[in-house]
């Protein structure tokens, strides 16, 4: 089946979903973006930020993103990520820590008003949030449970579409090949990026290569449909 010779309204329909998926791509990139940005201006999803989505501690986490602009300076940044590297001990807390967390958080995670049911009053409220890593399972599953379905809807209906153009075999299997394994190990890696900082590169190069490859069977299907039709037809 040759996919620029079908009837046009199947023709659309394709065009349409493709067209779809590459705004969905570029909304995804901007939600990831949003979602967690520590270097503001920076484009694209980098080591910083996955490590501080799928590696580092609630607290670290929120200090480096969103719990950032609370904060006064970079001095204060440093004194709570160091603090929460080296383990979050006890009476460090109540000497460096306490004294920020009272004058730039307590406001909102305070004993009247608790904001996201987060309380950083005393150490013993804070040390979960120090101690754990990486997403809350719960937090975890939910996300793996959309991404599986999600993830793969969209490379079947790309991958479909893609076998169905004039392209070669070899280029067929291979980004169809790559495709559900780069989703495969992205999700694989949020899970084990909970044991290993390390592991954020292994996210960051799957959700690239991810994106990388849907973006080529977008643009390949595209041209296949619209722009080499007349190639062939002129044979
Ligand atoms: C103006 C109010 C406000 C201030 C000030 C504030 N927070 Fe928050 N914080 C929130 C709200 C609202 C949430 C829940 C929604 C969210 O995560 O953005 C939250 C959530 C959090 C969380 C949980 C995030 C998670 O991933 O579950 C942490 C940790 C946190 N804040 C730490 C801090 C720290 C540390 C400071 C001080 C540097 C601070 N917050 C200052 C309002 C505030």
């Amino acid at each position: 089946m040759n996919l620029a010779a079908l009837p046009l309204p199947i023709k659309l329909s394709v065009t349409f979903f493709i067209v779809l998926t590459a705004c969905g791509l570029v909304v995804s990139e901007i939600l990831v973006h949003s979602d967690l940005h520590p270097e503001r201006g920076c484009p694209l999803p980098n080591l910083t930020m996955i490590k501080a989505k799928y590696s580092y501690s609630p607290l670290y986490r929120a200090v480096l993103t969103t719990m950032r602009k609370h904060l006064e300076n970079k001095l204060e940044l440093k004194a709570i990520i160091d603090w929460c590297q080296s383990g979050g001990d006890r009476t460090e807390f109540y000497e460096k820590i306490a004294p920020i967390l009272n004058q730039r958080c307590l406001h909102c995670h305070g004993k009247n008003i608790c904001r996201g049911d987060v309380s950083l009053r005393n150490w013993g409220d804070l040390a979960p949030l120090v101690i754990n890593r990486g997403l809350p399972v719960a937090k975890l599953i939910r996300q793996t449970h959309y991404h599986i379905f999600g993830f793969g809807i969209l490379i079947l209906g790309l991958t479909l579409i893609f076998n169905l153009t004039r392209y070669s075999n070899r280029a067929k299997i291979w980004l169809t090949v790559i495709a559900y394994t780069a989703a495969l190990v992205n999700i694989l890696g949020w899970w084990a990026a909970k044991l290993s900082h390390t592991v954020a590169v292994v996210i960051l190069i799957s959700g690239l290569t991810l994106m990388l490859t849907i973006t080529i069977i977008v643009v390949l299907s595209f041209l296949d449909l619209w722009v080499l039709k007349q190639v062939t037809s002129a044979e």
